[in-house]
């Protein structure tokens, strides 16, 4: 861990174009999902992020060839080796999980470190085994490790025991290549979920009702190599947003896909943003005045919650008072006590609720990132802050937002990375 930070120079009207980059989330087990294959898989529109890096990091660890230029990755898994996936680099990535459906559907076998929770709450991994063991595999207690075995893995019909998005990856990427035919219900749909599927279908599988909560897997024999875009990433692209709105900037914001994020252009319009959509970009305007709202998380196609955080940051800058009910996550509200520091006078609830009041005027702090949503956060807190804030633990945001310093600076805003 690096212990770069941020100097933020708040007050900035953000003005001009800027691209978003591709999907982190779908990026992961896309990644991971490209060992099914002895065959080159080209993949393109992969972000430059830390995550990614890490991810690399374990490729190589199983001995799988890579070569990344910062946006196209090629991956060789001629052979995947079956070692024990360290504590040190599962630590460092939790998505790491993401390895447990396709090594498991690759070697018959696979050991991972146990992942524990993470700053943003509890995360059981309870979701992945029940799914896994229901395509055949067998769970060998094993202490600190995750230790699963499969001889051969078989369809089944099933349904998740929730909607968790990498648990719904893990049982997806063992089922392609299991015997006969699988039915997963309460299966997550969120956009990353579908363009895994997507790209495991450019790789010959047969998954059917993408996008819906019933996927229906026929199981094939044999994976191919393939050539896939990864689609571009909704979380960025709604960080992006705010951050044009919050500084009262006109800002296009191209290569999204709207329909990715429909309730979150239904808030914007409820707060006040104005803004035009076009076929892949948006146009946020000035907005004469905010208004408070409620802001309620849920699985896709509801509001995201990795768009929480940041969009609070948003409603600081509303007349009126904001009820905030994170759903999914209990960690997840830390940023608040940050934003506290900044001028905030945040009423946290409980860990899942929070009433805030504004608009607030912000003033430039001394702030933490908490986690890379919450590091988001206090960015855009920072951009329509007067004076300068300093934000430390940075490399949270580096983890999954590639190069946002320069990106933000290139349409106006004054970020300085120091050391
Ligand atoms: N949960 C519910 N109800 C549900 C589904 C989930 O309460 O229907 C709870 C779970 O119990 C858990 C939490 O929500 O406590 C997280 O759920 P999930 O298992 O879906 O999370 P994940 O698969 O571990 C992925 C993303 C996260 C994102 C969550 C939720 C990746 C690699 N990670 O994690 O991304 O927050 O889904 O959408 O895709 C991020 O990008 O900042 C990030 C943390």
């Amino acid at each position: 861990m690096h212990t770069h930070r941020f100097l933020v120079t708040g007050g900035q009207k953000l003005e001009g174009q800027i691209r978003v980059s591709g999907s982190k989330n779908a990026a992961l087990p896309i990644i991971a999902a490209s060992l099914l294959t002895n065959e080159p898989v080209t993949l393109t529109n992969i972000p430059d992020i830390a995550d990614i890096a890490t991810m690399e990091h374990i490729l190589h660890f199983l001995g799988v060839e890579t070569d990344f230029d910062g946006k196209k990755m090629v991956i060789n898994a001629k052979a995947v080796a079956n070692l024990e996936i360290e504590h040190e680099l599962v630590s460092k990535l939790r998505a790491s999980i993401l390895f447990l459906g396709p090594l498991l559907a690759r070697n018959k076998e696979v050991r991972l470190a146990f992942p524990g929770g993470c700053v943003i709450g509890k995360r059981p991994i309870d979701a992945h085994l029940l799914a896994l063991k229901e395509l055949g595999a067998e769970v060998i207690e094993d202490g600190e490790v995750v230790h699963l075995i499969a001889d051969r893995l078989k369809g089944a019909k099933f349904t998740m025991s929730e909607a968790s998005v990498t648990a719904t990856e893990n049982a997806i990427m063992a089922a392609v290549l299991a015997e006969g035919e699988t039915v997963i219900r309460l299966a997550a749909s969120e956009p990353h979920v579908q363009d895994l599927c997507n790209f495991l279908n450019s790789m010959g599988a047969k998954i059917d009702g993408i996008g819906n909560h019933k996927l229906k897997i026929k199981g094939v024999k044999k994976l191919h190599g393939t050539k896939y875009r990864v689609t571009s990433d909704y979380l960025e692209a709604g960080t992006l947003v705010i951050a044009a709105a919050i500084t009262g900037g006109t800002v296009d914001i191209l290569d999204i896909d709207p329909s990715h994020l429909d309730i979150f252009w239904q808030k914007l319009r409820e707060v006040g943003v104005i803004f035009e959509l076009g076929e892949d970009m948006v146009r946020v305007l000035p907005s004469p005045e905010l208004r408070a709202i409620r802001l309620q998380t849920a699985v896709f196609p509801s509001f995201p919650t990795d768009l929480q955080a940041p969009f609070t940051a948003l409603l600081s800058q509303a007349k009126g008072t904001s009820f905030i009910f994170e759903t999914l996550f209990d960690g997840r509200l830390q940023y608040l006590y940050e934003l506290e520091k900044m001028g905030l006078d945040p009423k946290i609830l409980n860990p899942y609720q929070a009433e805030i009041t504004g608009p607030t005027k912000l003033q430039g702090a001394a702030v933490a990132s908490c986690d890379l949503r919450a590091g988001a956060a206090v960015v855009l807190a920072a951009l329509a802050a007067e004076g300068q804030t300093e934000i430390s633990n940075i490399y949270y945001i580096d983890r999954g937002y590639a190069h946002l310093d320069e990106k933000l600076n290139s349409i106006g805003a004054k970020i300085e990375r120091i050391k």
